[in-house]
């Protein structure tokens, strides 16, 4: 469950120092992301950093269509860490539709630490969620409960642990920004979702992977035994689970002589939301073969 954790510290510290202590920590689990905290809460009562911050920052600007939109910052990417800085802009209720920031259930497949530094802060509804009875197949229903509605004012840290804590972010009254640590993963067990708050069930994915399953697809189109090993070296060895799915889907679409051999691989995986993606692939063509034979 999200925390919210004490710090009552008044000292400030500089960018360079808090480099040097997440540097220092070096996180070994997401629970160590907790002894971060009073840095993180010294960093956030220097007024000045983000200011000096966003200056530097607008001075690198010399590309002409360089955009200000994205809202999420990440000064600096450490061995076991990822210091990030997100804005939470004022957004009028009616365009709600045409952004994802808010109104938009998710969990996080990462632990983080994360900080108000200025603004009121945005409004969360948040939820404990059964992750690991979830293979995080879009469609399937999730157990999710309620713990609480908050908000992250300036100086408020929260901790949330990876897979468990999902929640709805809602527009703050004014312009908003939170300074986040996140402990840095290098393999991926756990599957970050979206949900439909309706039925309860798993909606997406936040992160997209167009590019690689285009390109697994093209190989496929293309290739050869050379590129086909490459292919099922991704997808038993990537350490995202879900382009593991994606690599075994292709294989498996384009190679109907080695489907069994690629399907027996591919449900031996480490990670039930590939067994569970693989195995509702194999029921699919199944089907589909089996349509085919009686329209004949
Ligand atoms: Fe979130």
């Amino acid at each position: 469950m999200v925390r919210t954790v004490e710090c009552r510290t008044e000292l400030a510290i500089p960018l360079d120092e808090f480099y040097s202590l997440c540097d220092r920590a070096g996180l070994q689990s997401e629970e160590d992301l907790e002894g971060l905290v009073p840095a993180l809460k010294q960093l956030a009562n220097n007024s000045q950093f983000l200011e000096q911050y966003f200056c530097d920052y607008l001075k690198d600007l010399s590309e002409p269509e360089h955009s200000f939109l994205p809202p999420v910052f990440m000064p600096r990417i450490g061995e076991s860490y990822i210091f990030r800085i997100v804005i939470w802009p004022v957004i009028d209720p009616a365009e709600r539709g045409n952004q994802l920031l808010y109104h938009y259930p998710h969990n996080h497949d990462v632990g983080f630490i994360t900080c108000g530094y200025t603004g009121s802060g945005y409004h969360t509804d948040i939820y404990s969620f059964d992750y690991e009875h979830c293979t995080g197949l879009v469609g399937e229903e999730v157990d999710l409960e309620f713990q609480e509605s908050t908000m992250l004012p300036p100086g408020k840290i929260m901790q949330y642990k990876a897979g468990t804590d999902m929640h709805i972010q809602y527009p703050p009254e004014e312009l908003s920004v939170s300074l986040n640590v996140i402990k840095r993963e290098a393999r991926k067990n756990i599957v970050e979702c979206s949900f439909d708050m309706d039925k309860r069930t798993v909606m997406g994915h936040s992160i997209k992977i167009p590019v690689q399953e285009s390109v697994f697809n093209a190989v496929c189109t293309l290739g050869n035994e050379n590129s086909k090993d490459v292919l099922i070296d991704i997808a038993q060895r990537h350490p995202f689970m879900r382009v593991r799915a994606a690599a075994w889907h292709a294989l498996i679409e384009f190679n109907p002589a080695d489907r069994d051999y690629l399907f027996s691989k591919a449900v031996a995986d480490e990670h039930s939301h590939v067994r569970a993606y693989t195995d509702t692939l194999k029921r699919n063509i199944e089907k589909q073969e089996l349509a085919l034979a009686s329209s004949q």
